[in-house]
């Protein structure tokens, strides 16, 4: 036998009571975890206290392995309030945890059907801790197992997925918080619908699916992990998926499913006791479900995700997919509705991560070419692979309409056949016939029809007329809808001649004014004060991509006025005026709450990676500051003054610029030293003023009593010290979830760190606030005291740098 037994104990039958033994007692006096069973070689039962909590669980570890980690968790729900409590097994076969005045807080459930007959306990080195009845060993004597109630862990040989008698499931939920075992919001499960899948949800939103099983690897999961051999059963009685250790040196291999909702593939081997994260569950973009609508398949290139409409298939909304917004997906081009369904054929895709299964309909028996025909004569059916892709392939997989969640790998997946009319198939052959014929044909129409008015309107000349100014209409109506200009007597009059009464703030490039026109409608009006050296046409071209850009955390520009010299953009008015109005005011901090702090930092990075990576465009913002943050009515943040720097500087993606266009406070140093720009420098000034949020101070009014830092020194010195949550704006309190402020103040550091390349990307940002993404050990943050000693650059009257830069004081903040 592999395993190391363990008797727990034994002979129950006779007394009541129980396993003294196992009673856990007042007596521990540094609540430390304790070990009441050990399987001797890797596993160990017993009570423990996650991180600093005092709450005490029943829980099953590996020994001696660096970090404690904790594979099982009986009461996760219920947790002991201190250390008093007694684990007994009664007669039945049942453990039953007591608390300190004797109550049951948690109870093994029974097989209710076996009859119960001196039952003992014994924890496997597999980490399962299994009851049965006493001198047995069969699969029936089984009467209750830790296995069959996973935790967060997926361990060798546990199953996870459905008992389709029972109709029983077993799923992994990851764990609340670090400190709280208790069931979270993440869940690996599988999904029955359809084919099976397995897919991890938040709540009842998909949130990535590793998909279904092609008889090798689940469909997202192509790429066997080391040491490890997979396998999916599904018949009448059951659908699971387990896996099972093939590798001698490979002592152990799990899967975690963090509070956080990253999956953590982690193994250790028999040489080596420390835990190797293998996998850190961190991920590309195309791994979030659905990431580019439906009918679309997703390439990661090794930076970015980009979105292709499959064969046959256009975008949907090409206005936003031009500018990389792909939630809303492809549609068929051809929409002819299955006409002329025998001239259908298929096209293949190779290396393929098949689409969602969930309303697929499927068939183990059938070979490709059936499967195919079958597909042909049902006309909502859009695509079908092989069921199993081993030796030939067999079984047939069909989906109907939409297909969602598709990507490519180098290598690994599978093929896929999408299903297109004929005129997709084949330009060059007989479709092409087709085409003429209907060309010809619709061009004689066209000829008779061009006749016919042409006769009729020169009898009528009144109609004439009015049908060219309905052209005219429309077409102005098209150019209005991509671009307004604004007549400047209009905006004068809206703003009531500029009136200091109506003047909103002094922004990067002018001030700013709210108008109000004759409809009622809001604006913030822009005057632009610096010329740009620009022409007007190309002022306007600049202005109109610029206003193209749309996301929800990007103020809209609405148009602009040209008025001789006068250059104004016109933007959505927001009624709660910038972020700096809010979190620096005494009175209007409290009206952010964390979660509203929590929703603006989110907020913004989605805005700024938008503006890096996703549109078209590439811009660089340069001037990023908490005054360039707008609130709406629900406090939603807006970036302004987005694409300014590009229109007025030029549109290197990294560069080097002799007019420093920043605001003091927000530059990194390579940009206030040298001129040096690139996304990174946003990178840095976004880092800013999540730290200011988080604080509620001014980074450049700042300095901590003690040592005179300022708020990045600060925010370092307690960060090193292990006190970072002292960040925190006092005003703000316990309302809060201390994770999510330290994950904060964390990216906020990562942000700000001295060299530009060690600061993480936009993307990254973003996976990092969800929690998606391991957060790296920040490094000491570029920052400058202000010292008496201001060094300008002396090299151009122009230069309106107003900064001191004190490099030097960078390393005097280390704080070990
Ligand atoms: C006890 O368990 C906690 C929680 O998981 C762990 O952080 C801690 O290091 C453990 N303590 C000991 C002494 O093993
Ligand atoms: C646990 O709590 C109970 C009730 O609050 C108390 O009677 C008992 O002494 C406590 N035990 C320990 C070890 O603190
Ligand atoms: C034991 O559990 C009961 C019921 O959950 C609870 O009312 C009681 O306060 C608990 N006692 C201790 C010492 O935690
Ligand atoms: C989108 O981009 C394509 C190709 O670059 C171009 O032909 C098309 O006119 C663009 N459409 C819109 C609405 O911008
Ligand atoms: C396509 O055909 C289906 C039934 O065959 C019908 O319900 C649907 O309305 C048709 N759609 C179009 C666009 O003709
Ligand atoms: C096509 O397949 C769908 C989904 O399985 C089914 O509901 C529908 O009845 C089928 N139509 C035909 C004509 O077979
Ligand atoms: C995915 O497909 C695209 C084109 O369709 C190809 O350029 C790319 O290399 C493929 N990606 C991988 C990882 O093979």
């Amino acid at each position: 036998m592999l395993y190391v037994w363990l008797f727990l104990f034994s002979s129950m039958s006779t007394t009541s009571s129980s396993l003294e033994s196992l009673a856990v007692s007042q007596s521990i006096q540094d609540g430390k975890n304790e070990t009441l069973v050990s399987a001797g070689g890797i596993t160990e039962l017993g009570f423990f206290s996650p991180g600093n909590s005092a709450r005490r669980y029943l829980g099953i570890w590996y020994i001696n392995v660096s970090p404690f980690t904790v594979i099982w968790v009986a009461n996760r729900n219920t947790p002991l309030e201190n250390n008093s409590g007694v684990l007994k097994l009664n007669q039945k076969g049942i453990l039953v945890l007591l608390n300190g005045t004797n109550n049951i807080i948690w109870s093994s459930p029974s097989r209710s059907s076996n009859t119960v007959n001196d039952p003992i306990a014994r924890l496997l080195d597999s980490g399962n801790f299994v009851m049965r009845n006493g001198g047995e060993t069969n699969e029936e004597s089984v009467l209750w197992q830790s296995f069959d109630y996973p935790g967060d862990t997926h361990m060798p040989e546990m199953n996870l997925g459905w008992n389709l008698e029972t109709g029983v499931e077993r799923y992994i939920a990851s764990w609340k918080s670090d400190e709280d075992p208790a069931e979270g919001e993440y869940v690996l499960k599988v999904d029955r619908r359809g084919y099976p899948q397995i897919m991890k949800f938040k709540g009842t939103e998909i949130k990535s699916r590793a998909g279904s099983w092609n008889g090798l690897s689940l469909v997202g999961n192509p790429i066997p992990a080391r040491g490890t051999s997979a396998r999916f059963v599904f018949n009448e009685k059951e659908v699971y998926f387990s896996y099972s250790l093939i590798d001698d040196g490979l002592e152990f291999f799990v899967y975690t499913l963090t509070p956080s909702g990253t999956g953590q593939s982690w193994f250790w081997t028999t040489e080596t006791r420390t835990r190797q994260v293998i996998s850190s569950g961190e991920q590309d973009q195309c791994e979030n479900y659905a990431f580019c609508g439906a009918n679309s398949v997703c390439i990661y290139d090794g930076n970015y995700p980009i979105c292709e409409c499959l064969r046959g298939y256009v975008p949907k909304s090409l206005d936003q997919w031009n500018i990389s917004i792909w939630q809303n997906g492809c549609v068929p081009r051809d929409k002819s509705n299955c006409t002329n369904r025998y001239t259908d054929g298929f096209w293949k895709y190779t290396h393929m991560k098949l689409p969602d299964t969930s309303s697929s309909w499927f068939d183990a028996t059938m070979n490709l070419d059936e499967c195919k025909k079958l597909c042909i004569k049902n006309c909502s059916c859009t695509a079908c692979a092989n069921l199993d892709v081993r030796d030939e392939g067999s079984g047939c997989l069909l989906w109907f309409n939409n297909l969602v969640d598709m990507r490519n790998f180098s290598q690994w997946g599978q093929d896929f056949y999408i299903r297109l009319p004929a005129s997709e198939l084949d330009h060059a052959g007989h479709g092409n016939i087709t085409i003429k014929i209907v060309a010809i044909t619709v061009g004689v129409i066209i000829f008779g029809l061009v006749t016919c008015a042409y006769i009729f309107v020169r009898k009528n000349p009144g109609i004439a007329r009015k049908i060219y100014s309905r052209h005219y209409k429309i077409k102005q109506k098209i150019e209005d809808f991509e671009f307004q200009t604004f007549d400047f007597p209009v905006i004068a009059n809206a703003t009531e001649n500029f009136s200091t009464k109506n003047k909103l703030g002094e922004g990067g490039f002018g001030p700013v004014y709210k108008g109000i026109l004759t409809d009622g409608q809001e604006l913030a009006v822009k005057r632009l004060s610096e010329n740009s050296g620009q022409g007007l046409e190309e002022f306007k071209n600049e202005v109109a991509l610029i206003a193209k850009l749309q996301h929800r955390n990007l103020v809209k520009l609405l148009g602009c006025c040209l008025e001789g010299e006068e250059k104004m953009l016109i933007y959505e008015y927001m009624a709660n005026k910038s972020l700096d109005f809010f979190v620096f005011d005494e009175a209007k901090r409290k009206l952010l709450d964390w979660p509203t702090r929590f929703k603006i930092i989110s907020g913004i990075a989605r805005g700024l990676l938008y503006l890096h990576q996703d549109s078209r465009l590439r811009i660089i913002h340069r001037d990023l500051k908490t005054s360039n943050i707008l609130l709406d009515t629900n406090l939603d943040p807006k970036i302004a003054d987005f694409g300014l720097a590009r229109s007025f500087l030029g549109d290197q993606v990294e560069g080097k610029t002799h007019r420093v266009a920043g605001t003091y406070g927000y530059m990194p140093p390579e940009y206030a030293a040298r001129g040096h720009f690139s996304v990174k420098s946003d990178v840095f000034s976004y880092g800013v003023i999540v730290l200011e949020i988080v604080s509620g101070k001014k980074n450049r009014e700042f300095s901590d009593p003690e040592n005179n830092n300022n708020l990045l020194g600060h925010a370092w010195r307690l960060w090193t010290e292990e006190r970072g949550l002292e960040l925190l704006d006092e005003l703000i309190g316990q309302q809060c979830l201390p994770s999510e402020v330290t994950r904060c103040i964390q990216v906020g550091l990562l942000c700000v760190q001295q060299r530009s390349k060690d600061r993480p990307d936009m993307s990254s940002v973003v996976l990092m606030l969800n929690g998606e993404k391991l957060l790296p050990k920040p490094k000491v943050p570029g920052f400058y005291i202000e010292s008496d000693v201001k060094i300008e650059t002396n090299s151009s009257s122009e230069d309106h740098t107003l900064f001191s830069v004190n490099e030097l004081s960078i390393t005097m903040i280390d704080a070990r």
